[in-house]
C-alpha cells in the first residue's frame, strides 16, 4: 500500500527521492507525489504512475537537498491529483506523507471546520496535517513538539513525515503500526516505507518502532518516544542486495521469482535439514518445544496465500503432530472475541510481516496469553518485533504483487516445523521423518524438473486465457492449492476463479460445467486418487476443458480427456510444494496473454498495512 521516501543530505533530493518511488512501485498505488524543501515548499504530484510524475517534471528546476516522496493507494477519497500526497498544511508551511488511517479523522475534521479551517483535499491525512499545523500555529512551539502532541489525540495506523519551510534541514518522522525504516549514509539520512529504496545508498539502517519520533537532518538521527525521552537508534546491517530487488532479464518480477524457486527453497532448507544427523535445527522451534508438544491447540492466522499456506499446515501438523489445528483469516479473528486458552499457540504466517490485519490479530491473541510464531519473510518486519519467536523464510524480497516463491517457502518452513514437533513428541515413526525428510530434501530439483515444463504450461494457457471462468478442485493436502490457484489467476488475470475441494464439487459448482468452462484439478497421487479421477470423469462426460496436475507416469490419467500437466512424484504430505508452481506459471501466462501488468495487477497492493 502507500509507500514513502525521504531524503536530507548533500544529493539533490528529487533524483533519490524518484528512484525510491520506482522501487517502491511494486506496494501498489494509484497517484504518485513529491516535495521538495528549498527554504520554500515545493509540491508536484499527479494521479497515475510515477513516470506520469516524472514526465511532468522535465525541465523543471529541482535542486533541493531535502524533500519528501509518496505512493499513495487510495482509502479517504478517490484516486486523484487533488487527493495525492504530500499534501500542504493551510498555513502554507508545513508538507506531510502519510501511510496508514487516521480513524478518528472525522472528528479532528469538525474540530479545525470551527476553527476555520477548509480543506482541499477528501483525506484523513489532510486532516492531520492541520491539526499539527493548527497545534504548532497556536502554541507557537516547535514542529516536534506538535507533532508529538498531536499524535496523542490521533487513533489509527501510521507513519507520517513532515517538512517545515521555515526550517529546511530537517524531517519529523513518527510511526504506529506501519512500517519505516531510515537508511543511515555519510551526512545524510533515508526514509523509505522498506528497504529498497535505501540499498545502492547504505546498508546501514534503523528501524523505528511503534510510538517513536525521529528528528533527521543530514548528519544527525534522534530518536524519541512520545513522552520526549530520547531512545538510542539500533542501526543494524541490511543482510540484502541491489540484484535481489531487479528484474535481472526476466520480463516480469513474477516470473523471475517463479524461477527462483529451487533455490529458494534450498535457502530455506538450508543449515536446517540435518539429514546425517536425523534432525532439523530450528532454534526457534526448539526454545518452545515444550509448549509446542504439549500444545492443547495451533491457531494459524493469516490474509491470502499465507493463510492458504496455513491450510496446508492443518493437514500436516494434524496428520503428523496429532495436535488440533484451527486455521484463521486475521481480519475475522480480530473481531470476533476469540477463545484463546492457555495452551493455545498461535502460528501467525506473513510475507510481508507487515499486514495490518495479521498484525492486529497478533495483538488479541498476546493479551490474551497465547505464545506467537511468526513465520515470516521479511527480517525486522513489525510481526517479527511482536512474536515471541519464529521462523525466517529466507525467501529473499518479494516484488511481484502476486506471492509465489514466499508461498513455497512457507510450506517448507511449515513442514519442517512440523516434523520436528512430531519427532520429539514421538508421534511419527523414525522412518516416516526421515523419508519425509529425504522428500524435502528432494523438492528444489524435483521444482527445477517442473520448470522445466514451462513451455508446455504456456501452451495450456494460451489456449484458455480467453475463458471468463474458471473452477479449481482438490481434495486432502491438495485443496488448499486448488484455493491458491484460483486466487492466483483472479489477481493476475482478473478472471473469475473459484477453488472448492473436489468432492463438493457435487454439492452446487457442477452446474457451472459446461463445454466453455475450464476446470483445473489439482489430482497427483494421494490416498484420495482414485475419487478424485472419478470427478474428472464426471467432467469429461459433461464436456468440461478439463486441466489437470498429475503425477509423472500415473496411468490412471491415461483415459481422460484434457490438458494433463506433469509434476515429479513426491508423498503427499510434501506435493503441495511442487503443485502449486504450474499453477503460478497459468496464472502468469494467462495474465500476459491477456496484455495485463502482471507484477502490478489493478487494485492490489503487495503489503496490505490498512485494514
Ligand atoms: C496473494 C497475496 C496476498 C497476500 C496477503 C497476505 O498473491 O500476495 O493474498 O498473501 O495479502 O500478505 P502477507 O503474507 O504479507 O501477510
Amino acid at each position: 500500500m502507500c509507500g514513502i521516501v525521504a531524503y536530507v543530505g548533500h544529493r539533490e533530493a528529487y533524483p533519490v527521492i524518484l528512484k525510491g518511488l520506482k522501487r517502491l512501485e511494486y506496494r501498489g498505488y494509484d497517484s504518485a507525489g513529491i516535495a521538495l524543501n528549498d527554504s520554500k515548499l515545493s509540491v508536484y504530484k499527479k494521479q497515475g504512475k510515477v513516470a506520469r510524475l516524472e514526465e511532468s517534471l522535465v525541465g523543471v528546476e529541482l535542486k533541493a537537498t531535502i524533500g519528501i516522496g509518496h505512493t499513495r493507494w487510495a482509502t479517504h477519497g478517490e484516486p486523484s491529483d487533488r487527493n495525492a500526497h504530500p499534501h500542504l498544511s493551510a498555513s502554507g508551511r508545513l508538507a506531510m506523507i502519510h501511510n496508514g488511517i487516521i480513524e478518528n479523522y472525522a472528528s479532528l475534521k469538525l474540530e479545525l471546520e470551527k476553527k476555520g479551517y477548509a480543506f482541499k483535499s477528501d483525506t484523513d491525512t489532510e486532516v492531520l496535517l492541520n491539526f499539527i499545523d493548527d497545534i504548532l500555529i497556536r502554541n507557537q512551539c516547535s514542529l516536534e513538539e506538535a507533532v508529538r502532541i498531536a499524535l496523542k489525540r490521533v487513533v489509527g495506523a501510521y507513519v507520517i513525515v513532515l517538512m517545515d519551510e521555515e526550517d529546511p534541514s530537517t524531517l519529523i518522522a513518527a510511526r504506529k503500526g506501519s512500517p519505516l525504516v531510515i537508511g543511515v549514509g555519510e551526512n545524510e539520512h533515508f526514509l523509505a516505507s522498506d528497504a529498497s529504496p535505501i540499498i545502492e545508498y547504505t546498508k546501514q539502517v534503523v528501524y523505528v518502532n511503534d510510538y517513536e519520533l525521529a528528528i533527521i537532518k543530514g548528519n544527525e538521527l534522534i530518536l524519541k518516544n512520545l513522552g520526549n525521552e530520547i531512545v538510542t537508534p539500533f542501526v543494524q546491517q541490511l543482510d540484502l542486495e541491489l540484484a535481489a530487488i531487479e528484474k535481472g532479464g526476466y520480463d516480469h518480477f513474477m516470473l523471475k521469482e517463479i524461477f527462483e524457486q529451487p533455490k529458494t527453497i534450498f535457502d530455506c532448507l538450508r543449515g536446517r535439514l540435518d539429514i546425517a544427523n536425523q534432525d532439523i535445527i530450528m532454534s526457534g522451534v526448539q526454545h518452545y518445544m515444550e509448549e509446542l508438544k504439549t500444545a492443547n491447540r495451533i491457531i494459524i492466522i493469516a490474509c491470502g496465500t499465507s493463510w492458504h499456506a496455513g491450510l496446508v499446515a492443518e493437514y500436516i501438523i494434524e496428520e503428523l503432530c496429532r495436535i488440533p489445528v484451527e486455521v484463521e483469516y486475521a481480519s475475522e479473528f480480530r473481531y470476533r472475541n476469540p477463545i484463546v486458552n492457555k495452551g493455545d499457540v498461535l502460528f501467525a504466517i506473513s510475507q510481508s510481516g507487515e499486514t495490518a490485519d495479521t498484525l492486529v490479530a497478533i495483538e488479541r491473541a498476546k493479551e490474551q496469553g497465547a505464545i506467537i510464531f511468526g513465520i515470516l519473510n521479511v527480517v525486522g518486519s513489525s510481526i517479527a518485533r511482536i512474536s515471541h519467536a519464529g521462523a525466517y523464510t529466507h525467501a529473499g524480497p518479494e516484488i511481484g504483487v502476486a506471492s509465489t516463491k514466499a508461498f513455497t517457502a512457507q510450506l517448507v518452513v511449515l513442514a519442517m516445523i512440523a516434523l520436528k514437533i512430531a519427532k520429539e513428541k514421538k508421534s511419527i515413526s523414525n522412518a516416516r521423518f526421515m523419508h519425509l525428510m529425504h522428500e524435502l530434501n528432494a523438492v528444489p530439483e524435483k521444482v527445477k524438473e517442473i520448470l522445466a515444463s514451462t513451455e508446455k504450461i504456456k501452451a495450456v494457457a494460451s489456449k484458455h486465457a480467453a475463458a471468463s471462468s474458471f473452477l479449481f478442485l482438490g481434495r486432502g493436502y491438495n485443496f488448499p492449492i486448488a484455493l491458491e490457484g484460483a486466487l492466483k489467476l483472479k489477481e493476475i488475470s482478473y478472471i473469475h476463479a473459484e477453488g472448492y475441494p473436489a468432492a463438493e464439487m457435487k454439492h452446487g459448482p457442477i452446474a457451472l460445467v459446461d463445454e466453455n468452462l475450464p476446470v483445473l484439478f489439482v489430482a497427483t497421487k494421494d490416498a484420495y486418487h482414485e475419487k478424485v479421477v472419478s470427478n474428472m470423469q464426471e467432467i469429461n462426460a459433461r464436456k468440461g476443458k478439463l486441466i489437470a496436475v498429475v503425477t509423472a507416469g500415473d496411468h490412471s490419467v491415461l483415459s481422460l480427456t484434457g490438458d494433463l500437466i506433469e509434476v515429479p512424484e513426491a508423498d503427499e504430505v510434501i506435493a503441495p510444494i511442487l503443485n502449486v508452481v504450474p499453477l503460478q506459471l497459468l496464472s502468469y501466462y494467462i495474465g500476459v496473454e491477456r496484455g495485463l501488468d502482471v507484477d502490478r495487477p489493478r487494485n492490489l497492493a503487495k503489503s496490505v498495512t490498512v485494514e
